[in-house]
């Protein structure tokens, strides 16, 4: 049995747990595909497949929305959803399932796991969660891990698995796909700090920054997803309220050290 998990992470701790997912499930070959590389996987030689994402604004990315909108129609090909969060999760879990059923997979298991926070604003009010996952939150991701390669060697016929992520989770709003980027607000960039290196350009994800040298961002395509911000390995990018601190660049060595396989 071979498998794929696609993953959308802007600072690492959702690859680092797809990671921790592949290697615990030892039965199962996985590759792991970076949604924001901006291709598109052949998924015929597979027979599961994983869609992963953090959390933004209580939703999924808005790429990981066009990638699963340019995957080919499937007809119950099995997957299953995760995603990681800071704080709260909100509609994340419940609209990746939407999207992924609507494209013909058979969604069989799903989860969310808690973790540190990327998004700078809620580190800067000291609410980086960094003890994220607990005890108890990396039990249940065990458990999910364990249900999941039961199912998958159960044999016979996979079933649907309704995904419910909780009651706080299914009362929270559902924003706009814009709302981060309205929140985010216009970036700048220190330049006597900027040392020109184009990572930032390199790494958005949608697309929206030219360097040349030095970046000029495009305000019409930003989704706010503060990768170049935290990214930035001299913080010369900043906005109005956040300006070289609260930076999340790649997992803590907390979280590596839980999600060590
Ligand atoms: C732009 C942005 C928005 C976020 N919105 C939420 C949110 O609504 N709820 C939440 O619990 N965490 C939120 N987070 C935190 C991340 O989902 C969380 O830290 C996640 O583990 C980051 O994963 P990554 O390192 O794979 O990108 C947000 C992070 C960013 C950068
Ligand atoms: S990542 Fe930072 S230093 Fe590099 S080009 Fe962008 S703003 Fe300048
Ligand atoms: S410009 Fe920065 S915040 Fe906007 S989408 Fe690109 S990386 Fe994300």
């Amino acid at each position: 049995m071979k498998g794929i998990i696609c993953y959308c992470s802007g600072s690492g701790n959702t690859e680092l747990a797809c990671r921790y997912i592949a290697g615990k499930l030892k039965n199962i070959e996985f590759d792991l595909f970076d949604i924001m590389a901006g291709s598109i996987p052949d998924l015929e030689k597979y027979d599961v497949v994983g869609f992963a994402a953090f959390t933004n604004f209580m939703s999924v990315p808005y790429i990981v929305r066009t990638f699963i909108g340019k995957l080919p129609q499937q007809n119950n090909m099995p997957a299953f959803v995760f995603n990681t969060y800071g704080f709260v999760s909100g509609k994340t879990l419940s609209i990746l399932d939407k999207l992924v059923t609507e494209k013909g997979f058979l969604v069989m298991a799903g989860h969310s796991l808690h973790t540190p926070e990327s998004y700078p604003p809620m580190i800067v009010r000291g609410m980086g969660n960094q003890q994220a996952p607990n005890v108890k939150e990396m039990s249940k991701f065990n458990d999910f891990i364990h249900g999941l390669d039961q199912v998958l060697h159960a044999g016979g016929e996979l079933n649907r698995k309704n995904i419910f992520p909780g009651f706080i989770n299914y009362l929270m709003p559902a924003f706009s796909v814009t709302k981060a980027r309205e929140d985010m607000g216009e970036k700048y960039v220190d330049e006597a700090l900027c040392t020109e290196c184009g990572l930032c350009g390199k790494l958005c994800p949608y697309e929206a920054i030219e360097c040349s040298p030095k970046p000029v961002f495009d305000m019409n395509i930003c989704y706010g997803c503060w990768r170049c911000f935290n990214h930035c390995p001299v913080k010369a990018i900043y906005t109005k309220k956040f300006r070289g601190r609260g930076h999340y660049p790649q997992p803590i060595s907390q979280l590596e050290e839980k999600l060590k396989v």
